[in-house]
């Protein structure tokens, strides 16, 4: 893990520990989760304990303490998408990926997420990935675009 670059953060923010949310956040940004070794060198650079970050990391969902995929597929579980087949894009997802929803890949490429209503329940159902919304979704057109993602990327 490049420290240098978990250095680089602290240091845009002057060492300043009540920026210390913002910190986590570009870090988080920059590694896709918060590893271990970032959360005690914020500690240590701001002098904030680590329990403190941890307990800030787990109370804030938008953060990840484990490693997450290039690729995030974030399947909307919300009533309205749900009622339209949302569990089976997660149980398509999970077979072409071969993890659970909620895992990430071994070869960090992809993880599967599933998140309450994003608002957007017209589209439903919905699979968000990296940020783009793809509408009206069907078992087979997230397989699509699961290979797609994978011969891109140089894979199967
Ligand atoms: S339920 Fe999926 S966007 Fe609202």
């Amino acid at each position: 893990m490049e420290l240098a670059k978990v250095d680089a953060i602290i240091d845009r923010y002057n060492n300043d520990p009540t920026a210390l949310l913002a910190i986590m956040q570009d870090v988080q940004d920059e590694m896709r989760y918060l590893p271990r070794e970032a959360v005690t060198r914020i500690s240590q650079k701001l002098s904030v304990p680590v329990a403190r970050i941890y307990s800030m990391a787990t109370f804030y969902t938008s953060f990840h303490l484990e490693p997450r995929g290039k690729y995030t597929c974030t399947v909307c579980m919300g009533t309205a998408c749900h009622v339209r087949g949302a569990k089976r894009l997660v149980e398509q997802l999970e077979r072409d990926l071969a993890i659970p929803s909620g895992k990430t890949t071994a070869d960090l490429l992809f993880s599967i997420e599933e998140v309450n209503c994003v608002g957007a329940c017209a589209l439903g159902p919905l699979v968000i990935i990296n940020g783009e919304y793809n509408g009206n979704m069907t078992s087979d057109l997230v397989s699509k675009k699961v290979k797609q993602i994978k011969s891109q990327e140089g894979g199967a």
